[in-house]
Formats: C-alpha cells, structure tokens, sequence
C-alpha cells in the first residue's frame, strides 16, 4: 500500500467534470489557511445592519473571517468598518459587543482612537515619544470598501475588488426579496432583537453549502414537520405556497451565489398565520400589494440562498441573514441576524420573534436538525482514511437551462427546475466552482471574468480544471 502525502490546495480537488470533490477542502489545515487568504481577504463580506447602529458613536462588533472587526457611526454619519486590533501591540480596542461611545481606548497601554479611527491619544506622549510619534500614520486599519445596500452593510480588505453591486450582478434582485419589504416596497427592513451567535465543529463549508440550495435534506426535518410548528398552522415547517408553486434553484456561475426561488402562479397566494388573524390579515395584505407593486416579478418568492463565500439568506418566513464565520478548519461560528419589515405592526413583530426562534438558531427545531448532519458529517470525514474518499456532486448535472421562462416570468442565471425533480445539487457545484476559482486566481482581474469582452452570459456547468483526478476517484 502507498500512503499519500497531503499539501496544501491543488487543481483538482474539486472536480466538476466528475462531480468529485475532495474531503481535503473541508478538513485540511494548509487549504484553510490558503482559503483565509485567498477567499476571505478578497471577497465582500456581510458586516452588520444600518439599524444596529443609527446614531453617531454607535458600534457594533463584528467579523470578517477570522477577524474581529468594529462596525461604527461618526459624528458626521458616516459609517465605517475598523480592524479590532490596537495599532500598538493589537490588543482588542474594543471588547463590548455593541454600544456608543465617543472614543475606543485600548486596554493594555492606552492609546485611544476616535470613532473615524483617527489616533487621537497616547499616554506619555510628550515624555516618552518626544512628541515625535507620527499619529497621523497609526489610525485603526479600515476596510478598503464599504457599501451600505437597502440598510445591509458590507465591506472587503481588498481595494482591487469590483464595488459591491458588480460583485452581485443579477443576483441584486434576488438578495432584495430578503431586503424589500414583504409589500414589495424598497428596503425597509429592521433587525429583530440582537444577533444568535454560537460555535458549531465542522467547516464553514458546511453551512454554505446546505443553505446554497441543499433541498435534499428532507429526511432530516421530518420530525419537526410532524411537529407542525409551520406559520401554516399545521404540517411542513413553512409556508403553503410551495405546494402550488414552481421550484427552482438559480445560480450566477461567474459570481458564486445562489439561491432557492418560488414561481407563484397568477392566482391568490395560500393563506397562513391562521393562529394569529392580525398577522394573517399583514401577510395577506403584503401579497395583494406586492403584487400590485412588482407585477409579474411579484409571484417570485425566495428560499434558502448564499451570497459568496459565507453569507446565508432566508428570505421567507424566518427571514434571515447567515454569517458563517470561520474559526478553523474544523469550527464554525454562525452569526444570525432576524430581519422584519420595520413597517409592521408590533403584534406582528412579537409573533415573528417567537416563531424565528422556534424555528432557527440554537434552539430552533428546525436548525438543530441541520447542525447534527454537519458536525456529525464533518467528525467521520477527518480521519486519515475518510479523508480519501472524494463526496459525491454529481445530482442533475447537466440538466440546467440559462434561459428559463415561465408563465411571464425570465428567471436570471443558470436554473434547474427542481418542481418534478425535488432535487439537485446545481447550486452546491457553483458554490465550489466559484471557491475554487478563487483559490487558483492571483487576482480580480482572474476573478472578474465578466468584464472581458467575450464572456457570454453565464459559463458552462462542466466547471474548472479537471486535469488532476482527486484521490478517491482514481
Ligand atoms: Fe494598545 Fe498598547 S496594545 S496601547
Ligand atoms: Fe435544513
């Protein structure tokens, strides 16, 4: 027998001409750190929301990959995206989770800066500096882009990357049925409450991956569905809608997001919150004026998507946003933030709250179900000999369309109609191939192959380099 010798990523790994892709990526150490660099350093990240920090000298903690980093408001308004870390020795400058304040004073030895960053104190500085520390040169670190969308705040350390909504292309409209109003007005989303956040043991990989399009998992909810917690008032976890309406996932091969939709037919949607008159009365109202508002592009309705590499949507009932934080090659930690129409009643707000957590986080029925699968699959695939054996891609491939229309509507993107087929790892495999190309390209300008003149719409599902067999498929 011959052993292998491990290193770090190579072409090959993943390898969607055979829909192979290797155990490597998900529990390698030198393929982590190569991903911290390659993929979180130059992607855009999801950072925070607009309405968790409305008044100058608001802060809120967050992070991009593994770093911790300082969402903020200054005097002027302007919002800003800080390193955690004291320009000194790094010390954490600021270690609340969120709050105002007029000045981050560093804990170790004191030096201080404004909410713009700015240095703006340093014990001793006229006795032991000499007055001679150039303060102007030692500000916090700040992101090299920010951009606030519909209240979203995002941001990249990377000053080559494109602005963030060439990052998303056509995937804008879909990130929108997370962020628009249920009514189909623009924007107009708050945060419920404050942020879940808990560690789980496997890859962020993990995560990404079940929330890009994962409609495979269904064994694993079924009990919760007997339980019936749905805002339906019995049976599946979520809405009726799904029942009558077309399911497909949609990708943007050339970006690496994707997501689940629901094409609704033109006739009234079901009803839900039967429990709750006030709040099935909201929804139903919501629906009659979205339509009335968007048209055809009103019937569209979004499930479980991913904005590459490691931000989750769930733009239905719970309406959320992901953050998979990497901690690791073997961890995770999930931030979850839970999104409401700023504009709803507070009755409808209270019965939200109550049935996001019954269904997401920690606690919730339904998201536990998913953590088991990832943890428990991550643990088997570590060990020397697991790690061999590549997991199977290969459901669907090759029956997506790049033009898909239906009852009036022109969907964006490459779309596997999954109504009949209930399932297919479409959007998985453009989650992978986008990774990998990140992993194998020394820049944007390997990176943004929309922008050359003969790219066509949307890339062949063969994928990237195959020339290497990974391991297992040999
Ligand atoms: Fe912050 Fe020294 S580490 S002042
Ligand atoms: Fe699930």
């Amino acid at each position: 027998m011959t052993t292998t010798r491990i290193g770090g990523y190579r072409p090959g790994l993943v390898d969607l001409a055979t829909g192979r892709i290797s155990r490597e990526i998900f529990v390698n150490e030198e393929i982590y750190q190569e991903e911290l660099e390659q993929v979180f350093a130059r992607a855009w990240l999801f950072v925070g929301h607009e309405s968790q920090v409305p008044n100058p000298g608001d802060f809120f903690v967050s992070g991009m990959g593994e770093e911790s980093v300082i969402l903020c408001r200054d005097r002027a308004g302007a919002l800003h995206v800080f390193l955690n870390s004291c320009r000194h020795r790094g010390m954490k400058v600021c270690r609340y989770d969120e709050g105002n304040t007029t000045v981050f004073t560093c804990p170790y030895h004191g030096w201080s800066y404004g909410i713009d960053g700015r240095l703006v104190g340093v014990p001793y500085f006229r006795e032991a500096y000499h007055q001679q520390l150039d303060k102007s040169q030692w500000g916090l670190v700040e992101v090299a882009q920010l951009c606030s969308y519909k209240g979203t705040v995002w941001a990249t350390w990377d000053q080559t990357a494109p602005p963030f909504l060439e990052y998303l292309g056509d995937f804008t409209r879909y990130l929108d049925l997370t962020l628009d109003g249920w009514d189909g007005s623009e924007g107009g989303t708050e945060i419920l409450c404050g942020v879940q956040k808990w560690l789980i043991p496997c890859n962020w990989k993990f995560p990404a991956e079940n929330f890009s399009g994962d409609s495979y998992h269904n064994i694993s909810h079924r009990s919760v569905d007997l339980v019936g917690i749905g805002p339906s008032g019995s049976g599946r976890r979520d809405l009726r809608e799904r029942a009558v309406a077309r399911r497909l996932q949609v990708c943007l091969p050339e970006r690496g997001h994707q997501t689940g939709l629901y094409l609704l037919p033109d006739e009234p949607t079901p009803p839900a919150y039967q429990h709750s008159p006030i709040v099935a009365e909201y929804f139903r109202h919501c629906e009659e004026e979205r339509r009335r508002r968007r048209g055809t592009w009103g019937r569209v309705t979004g499930s479980p998507g991913e904005i590459f590499p490691n931000t989750a949507l769930h733009p239905r009932q719970p309406r959320t946003i992901a953050a998979w934080h990497p901690r690791g090659v073997h961890q995770t930690e999930v931030w979850r933030w839970y999104l409401v129409d700023a504009a709803a009643p507070a009755e409808v707000k209270h019965f939200l709250r109550d049935y996001f957590i019954r269904y997401s986080g920690p606690a919730g029925l339904t998201e536990q179900d998913d953590m088991e699968n990832w943890n428990y699959a991550h643990a088997a695939s570590r060990g020397t000999i697991a790690r061999r054996y590549a997991y199977s891609y290969e459901q669907g491939a090759g029956f997506e369309v790049d033009d898909y229309r239906w009852e009036g509507l022109r969907i964006p993107g490459g779309v596997m109609d999954i109504t009949e087929a209930k399932s297919s790892e479409h959007n998985l495999r453009n989650l992978y191939r986008r990774w990998a190309e990140f992993m194998e390209a020394d820049n944007w300008d390997q990176l943004a192959t929309w922008r050359r003149p003969e790219s066509g719409p949307h890339r062949s599902n063969a994928g990237i380099h195959s020339q290497v067999a990974v391991e297992a498929g040999k």
